[in-house]
């Protein structure tokens, strides 16, 4: 029996924000937007779409492209820091029932843009425990709900959008293949700094009582640059200690999959680590940061254009509110 990722779907809502369309309202300008994050535009979710009605069809795309059926699932974990209720009933229930998972578990895991790397550690234990039974392991945001849509400084960043995948194990799989190289077992280091938590932010819970009469309506706040450092810092220690670990230098890593925030933060990981950003995927130009679900959409993006190969050794990195941090380090595509 070999653990393994069965398959990947991603959702991604049509509607399309340029940086152009954000300087309409405005004070910025494509040139600002590009030069400082590489993001020239966004998927934003339409009056119909949901953190769980995306899950619903990144897990549904996954679903298939694994051969999953709703009763083989017995847990659905969404990573998200957007879900549909503040806070209960879970995102995951949600997707749960749409899906017709009837005999899966469900919970969210917030851990921001970190979030689906937590989750997927979560389902690869779960999964390790329960033979023949397969887990969800979905990102899905609606970031621009919650964004200062006045905020020049941190609106511009963020976009919607799910990825999802399916983790199982399989009877007589083959064992990991090493093709000459050596074998990589999967890795996972999560990680935090809590004492950067008011680098991002979003009040609305029971921390402050609210006055009386008043509904409020909180956005994200953010202070970026602290926040930049923090990212190039962790996701290079990180894959650094991934790779060490397994005894590999990093350019022997095949591809990475870096959460998408900030092209300026990836190039930033690149130079340090003295790697070519070739190796890292990238898609942050037409999706902006979709937070947790950033990395499951790039996973599935590079698996639909046949830029996997089983044996390949990759790494997911991310960062996010908290402050957190993670990384796994795999051989495409066990776990
Ligand atoms: O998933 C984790 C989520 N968070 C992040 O990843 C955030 C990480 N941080 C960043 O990506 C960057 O810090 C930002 C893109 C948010 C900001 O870039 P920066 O290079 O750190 O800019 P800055 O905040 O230092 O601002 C520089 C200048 C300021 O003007 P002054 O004070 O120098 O006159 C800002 O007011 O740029 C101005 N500015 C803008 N100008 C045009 C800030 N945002 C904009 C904008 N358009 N959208």
């Amino acid at each position: 029996m070999s653990l393994k990722i069965l398959g990947t779907g991603s959702y991604l809502p049509p509607k399309v924000v340029t940086n152009d369309d954000l300087a309409k309202s405005l004070d910025t300008s494509d040139e600002w937007i590009f030069s400082h994050t590489g993001i020239h535009a966004r998927h934003m979710a339409g009056a119909d779409d949901t953190t769980s009605s995306m899950a619903v069809k990144a897990a549904r795309a996954a679903m298939e492209s694994a051969g999953a059926q709703p009763d083989e699932i017995g847990l659905v974990i969404v990573a998200t820091s957007t879900p549909d209720y503040n806070t209960f009933p879970s995102t995951a229930c949600l997707v749960q029932d749409a899906l017709g998972c009837k005999t899966a578990g469900a919970y969210d895991l917030q851990a921001a843009c970190a979030g689906f790397v937590y989750a997927l550690e979560q389902g690869r234990g779960w999964a390790s425990l329960h033979p023949g039974r397969k887990v969800l392991v979905i990102g899905s945001e609606t970031l621009t709900r919650v964004v200062d849509w006045n905020d020049r400084a941190s609106c511009i960043l963020f976009g919607d959008g799910a990825g999802a995948v399916v983790v199982g194990s399989e009877p007589g799989d083959p064992p990991v293949p090493t093709d000459g190289k050596p074998a990589v077992r999967c890795e996972t280091i999560l990680g935090a700094d809590g004492s950067g938590y008011s680098f991002i932010a979003r009040e609305g819970g029971t921390r402050v009582a609210p006055a009386p009469g008043q509904v409020p309506i909180p956005h994200l706040t953010l202070q970026g640059r602290p926040v930049f450092n923090f990212a190039v810092r962790t996701m290079d220690s990180v894959v650094m200690k991934l790779c060490l670990n397994a005894g590999l230098t990093p350019v022997e890593l095949d591809r990475i999959f870096a959460h998408q925030a900030n092209g300026r933060i990836i190039e930033a990981v690149a130079r340090r680590m003295d790697l070519s950003l070739d190796k890292f995927y990238m898609n942050i130009a037409r999706t902006g940061n979709t937070s947790a679900a950033s990395i499951p959409v790039t996973l599935d993006e590079a698996v639909r254009k046949g830029e996997l190969a089983e044996g390949m050794r990759i790494c997911l990195v991310g960062f996010g509110a908290g402050l957190t941090y993670a990384g796994t380090l795999m051989t495409w595509p066990y776990l």
